[in-house]
């Protein structure tokens, strides 16, 4: 006898009247008109069943932090950096745990189950460190947390010097941060920021640990981070571990010279992170007009053969001051950004939050298929494409087997002549 069995389920790639049953935690079976004896039984009514969304680039410790000490009043990158280090001083660990834990409850009430935060260790305290450590083991039960080591202030650039950082960077690592961050465009030259990445890279493979930096996050045409972290990638033996974040300097890149990046990237095996509701926001800010649109190249890098994935990044913070863990929501601004609006790539643009995100994370047993952990999330939508029109709503949000979060369809009732009683705004 089953623990679950959820019947006529359409799935992402269109398998439609499928029934699961899950044991255990853990899907067992997958196919269309299975009998099964199970203890509960869900219709899914046409309803699409996916894998759970997943971000691959978040800031957990600044969220929910907006207005602390003020506002971002030029909208950019750097001011947001200047405010966060005015903010840093007075952050204690329980306002970080106290807003980190609320965003992981719209996180899962919108059937985000999995996330990569970047964590600043430029504070020798380590505070926000300690901080999401204590989160991610009190979340582990419904959430999987991961944490990645990221020198906001620059690791060559901090104002305490590089050896201190990198101490400081080490020691978080020690304490169980899981990724190497870096943030190479930061630094003082190009020739620091290759060094940095040098430096991170190196670390990362004495660790056996995955990469994540920010990576060319300018409008600077001619920053070039994105290369060596692919080169290094390739020297180290780093294939399929390491992930550049953001790469919008390739937004504003000679055509040229993207025609050979790709490729390099490809071979290395990088993933790629865009953060479309971020950087459309924060990017070419000193530009007139036209002004651009400052995210990385999405249908080219995919077409390359990259793996990419879209990110949330910020929420209410002193980068971004809307965002609601709905990576819906942030897909959909991919989706416009990017003009990916054929059917095909409006699919990827929804693989980008889910399974091309799990893949960045390198989260094991992630899927439907019998074997995976039954983690799933069903959507008020009949497919992929719904789902981003209507950033549908999470009917039922699964962790292992157990709901862990439910919210009823929505639906307007109408009072008009001759018209129906109410609407869905689906088919
Ligand atoms: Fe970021």
């Amino acid at each position: 006898m089953l623990d679950l069995r959820i019947d006529n389920a359409v799935l992402p790639d269109g398998r439609s009247a499928m029934t699961l049953g899950v044991q255990d935690g853990r899907f067992v079976a997958l196919g269309a008109g299975l009998d099964l004896p199970a203890h509960q039984r869900v219709d899914a009514q046409g309803m699409l069943l996916s894998p759970p969304f997943v971000d691959p680039h978040f800031h957990m410790d600044a969220t929910l932090s907006y207005g602390l000490p003020r506002v971002n009043q030029s909208g950019t990158l750097l001011e947001g950096i200047a405010l966060w280090g005015e903010l840093k001083p007075e952050l204690t660990q329980d306002a970080i745990m106290e807003r980190a834990l609320r965003y992981c409850d719209w996180a899962v009430a919108k059937g985000l189950l999995a996330i990569r935060t970047h964590v600043d260790v430029c504070d020798p305290r380590l505070l926000a460190v300690e901080a999401l450590l204590e989160v991610k083991k009190r979340v582990a039960p419904y959430l999987e947390l991961q944490l990645v080591a990221f020198p906001q202030d620059g690791l060559l650039r901090g104002a305490r010097g590089p050896d201190q950082h990198l101490e400081t960077l080490k020691r978080a690592l020690g304490m169980g941060v899981d990724v190497v961050g870096g943030i190479p465009h930061f630094e003082r030259s190009m020739e620091e920021g290759a060094r940095s990445v040098r430096l991170l890279c190196t670390l990362a493979a004495e660790r056996g640990l995955r990469v994540d930096m920010h990576c060319d996050e300018s409008d600077d045409p001619l920053s070039r981070h994105v290369e060596t972290l692919a080169f290094e990638t390739q020297r180290l033996g780093l294939q399929g571990r390491v992930t550049g974040s953001h790469l919008t300097s390739m937004h504003s890149m000679d055509n040229y010279y993207v025609s050979k990046l790709l490729p390099l990237m490809a071979e290395a095996g990088l993933h790629a992170v865009a953060n479309p509701l971020i950087n459309i926001t924060l990017q070419g800010r000193h530009d007139t007009y036209p002004k651009r649109r400052g995210m990385t190249r999405v249908p080219e890098l995919l077409a390359a053969g990259v793996n990419v994935a879209f990110g949330q990044d910020c929420v209410r913070d002193p980068w971004y001051s809307l965002g609601s863990a709905d990576m819906l929501e942030v897909a959909h601004m991919g989706l416009h950004v990017a003009q990916m609006t054929s059917q095909a790539a409006m699919r990827q643009c929804f693989d980008a939050v889910t399974v091309n995100a799990a893949r960045v994370l390198g989260l094991q047993q992630y899927g439907l298929e019998p074997g995976c952990h039954a983690d799933f999330v069903l959507l008020q939508a009949r497919d992929p494409v719904e789902a981003l029109r209507l950033r549908a709503t999470r009917l039922r949000v699964y962790r292992r087997g157990r709901l862990v979060a439910q919210t009823p369809a929505a639906v307007s009732r109408l009072d008009l002549p001759g018209r129906p009683s109410s609407t869905d705004w689906m088919g």
